[in-house]
């Protein structure tokens, strides 16, 4: 009887989760086994809502995910790991590709020992590990070097921000301050990323704002420079910890607040405190939201993807007795996957990753020299050209 593989898709959908997908159905094809898609990640598994991937065409570089994504935190169903075991026996599934990010790659622990081989994907970028804290910084020493969907939603937010592809032309053009939101949840990853596009000033979760030192860093730069582009990530917070803006009353299934507006509530308050110094109609917020999430994968995230894709297919084909995670590691030759089993971690948690403090100065607001070393390897640098210092045009 021919191998059945099940996949699932959960959690926020990423550029490059139909190109996981297509990689896994190529070589499920090679390798004459069967792919069944479960719909809308464990919710699926736990309602037998499967569909054979045969039947459709997926095209890999359309964004999303053909099989569908649900935030549903199934542990807090009673007794779910049996049910699904149940399910994914009685449908003759022997294995199955877990595609989320610490949520989703969270439940599969619980599932053991069923085989499974885990992908992490999260425009977030937090699962993975970076060693050596506090000693020598090394990149080869990054556990998962990146989560799929963070090499395009990271040029995404460094593009908006520049100066050739982005507000800043606006920005200078008026003399406006602009906040720009990202997302990343808790994690400012995403945030951090924007640094390769050059904002002045990037405010992330791992660091609460220190406000009074950035009004005064902001004054100063306006008066030489005239705009200023400011990114703050979604889940940043002031000093008391408290965060800028989170819907505290929308916790969803794993909860998290609902965040979305930190952009705006950070405006206001410029607003408030500039007004003594200029006319502050032209300080506004852009919060792009699920643009970072939308439209088609970039070649790194495409690469990668469908090589993860591939990977887990053969696998599971060939049989393996121990559930795995594939990483993204680095190396002097580049990127390379390296399966680490599952049984190293207790938890997903334990591959749970904040900004490291070596990539970010809380008093500069920015990215570190090391920062956009272990960037650079993900996204390319948007540099501002010399002529954008035109700052304070005058009539004469
Ligand atoms: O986790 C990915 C993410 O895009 C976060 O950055 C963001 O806060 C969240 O998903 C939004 O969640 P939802 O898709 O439920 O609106």
């Amino acid at each position: 009887m021919k191998k059945r593989i099940g996949i699932l898709t959960g959690g926020g959908d990423v550029q490059s989760l139909n190109t996981v997908i297509a990689g896994a159905k190529n070589k499920a094809k090679i390798e004459q086994v069967e792919l069944v898609g479960i719909i809308k990640g464990w919710e699926g598994a736990l309602n037998s809502n499967y569909i054979d991937l045969s039947k459709l065409s997926i095209d890999p570089q359309i964004g999303g995910t053909i099989i569908k994504s649900s935030r549903a935190n199934i542990s807090k169903v009673k007794n779910w790991p049996q049910v699904i075991l149940n399910n994914l026996h009685k449908n003759n599934i022997t294995g199955l590709i877990v595609i989320g990010g610490e949520d989703t790659l969270s439940n599969a622990f619980l599932i053991q020992p069923f085989p499974q081989i885990l992908i992490s994907k999260t425009i977030d970028n937090d699962v993975g590990k970076i060693e050596d804290n506090g000693k020598e910084f090394r990149l080869d020493n990054i556990t998962n070097y990146f989560t799929l969907g963070f090499p395009t939603a990271a040029a995404k937010i460094s593009s908006f921000v520049s100066l050739k592809e982005g507000l800043r032309t606006t920005a200078y053009s008026h003399e406006r301050i602009i906040v720009v939101e990202s997302m990343g949840m808790s994690a400012g990853w995403l945030a951090l990323s924007s640094g390769m596009g050059f904002p002045d000033f990037i405010i992330i979760p791992e660091f609460p704002l220190n406000y009074d030192l950035l009004l005064d860093k902001l004054i100063k730069r306006y008066e030489s420079q005239k705009h200023i582009i400011i990114v703050v990530a979604e889940g940043a917070k002031w000093s008391n910890g408290s965060y800028i803006y989170a819907e505290e009353d929308e916790i969803e299934d794993f909860d998290h607040p609902r965040f979305g507006g930190s952009s705006e509530a950070l405006k206001i308050r410029l607003k408030k405190d500039l007004a003594k110094y200029f006319n502050t109609r032209n300080i506004n917020s852009v919060n792009p939201s699920y643009l970072y999430r939308s439209g088609s994968p970039n070649d790194l995230d495409r690469h990668w993807a469908t090589r993860l894709g591939e990977i887990a297919v053969k696998y599971l084909s060939e049989g393996i007795n121990k559930s795995k995670f594939l990483s993204i590691q680095k190396d002097n030759k580049g990127f390379r996957v390296k399966d680490i089993p599952l049984s190293n971690f207790r938890s997903i948690n334990e591959l749970h990753r904040f900004v490291d403090e070596r990539f970010y100065d809380p008093q500069e607001f920015q990215l570190t020299a090391q920062g956009r070393e272990y960037l650079r390897n993900i996204v390319k640098e948007i540099p501002l050209e010399k002529e954008y210092g035109l700052s304070n045009i005058s009539m004469s």
